[in-house]
């Protein structure tokens, strides 16, 4: 197991090694990376088919393809600083066994993973290629048996959680009033929840796969504010920490 310092210090110098496992699990030369990565976010955004997207979900598990991938990573590699963040708050909170919902590219899960206060970690993800991108990479880093990999929560078979991160997900869903209910059914009172939220498409449609409908967003915030009390922490505003009401 390796300290909080040292975890922040490998994500900040390297990323988790997240660009030679890009390589490797893509078959993507050097030269090619850069270009791949560089084009990732506008890419990502031209797959989205707009209205004609009947169910939101789908456009996880039959449209991205690889190239969810390639925007998490240019991503977490150019907004080091901000995700370093997100680690940092998360080594306030994490403990014992953590669900980390809609895990990306594995970032968050990782790190969790290489805490000596984390027992377990479940990644969940809709996606498959990002579930086994992030199996790799668990395997490439010596922590895969600290981790499971599940679709769904129901698949994970686990009761109740100590912590639960769900960073930039909310804004992906359907309904996110409904996923942070079915968060609180999986804690008890001493869990935390670490939770952010960007209901926006963008200036220029960038995140046109983001939900921004007014009634789904006050709903959301009715929820929120009717089943979890804020925790406060010094680190990062825009990530909040939630327990359970009641
Ligand atoms: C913007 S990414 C965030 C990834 C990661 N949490 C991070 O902070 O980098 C959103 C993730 O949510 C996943 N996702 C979308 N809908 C989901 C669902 N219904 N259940 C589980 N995961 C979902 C996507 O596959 C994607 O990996």
């Amino acid at each position: 197991m390796k300290n909080n310092k040292f975890i922040l210090e490998e994500f900040l110098d390297n990323a988790f090694n997240l660009k030679s496992h890009l390589m490797e699990f893509l078959s993507i030369k050097e030269s090619d990376l850069d270009g791949f990565l560089a084009n990732a976010k506008m890419n990502l955004a031209d797959l989205h088919p707009g209205d004609a997207l009947t169910d939101v979900s789908d456009f996880y598990t039959e449209i991205v393809g690889n190239r969810h991938i390639a925007d998490l990573a240019a991503w977490h590699i150019t907004s080091r600083d901000y995700i370093a963040d997100t680690l940092k708050l998360q080594q306030r909170f994490s403990r014992d066994l953590v669900l980390d919902f809609g895990g990306g590219i594995g970032t968050h899960a990782l790190a969790n993973a290489m805490s000596s206060k984390v027992e377990h970690v479940f990644f969940v993800d809709i996606n498959d290629t990002n579930r086994n991108f992030v199996e790799y990479r668990a395997k490439k880093l010596g922590v895969e048996k600290k981790l499971t990999f599940c679709k769904t929560i129901k698949d994970a078979q686990i009761s109740k959680f100590d912590t639960i991160v769900c960073l930039d997900v909310l804004e992906h869903l359907a309904d996110p009033a409904s996923q942070i209910e079915i968060f609180s059914e999986i804690m008890d009172s001493k869990s935390i929840a670490l939770f952010n939220w960007y209901f926006y498409k963008g200036e220029e449609n960038e995140y046109p796969f983001h939900i921004d409908d007014v009634q789904v967003v006050e709903k959301f915030f009715n929820t929120l504010q009717s089943i979890f009390l804020e925790v406060f922490h010094p680190i990062l505003i825009t990530t909040r920490a939630y327990k359970k009401i009641k």
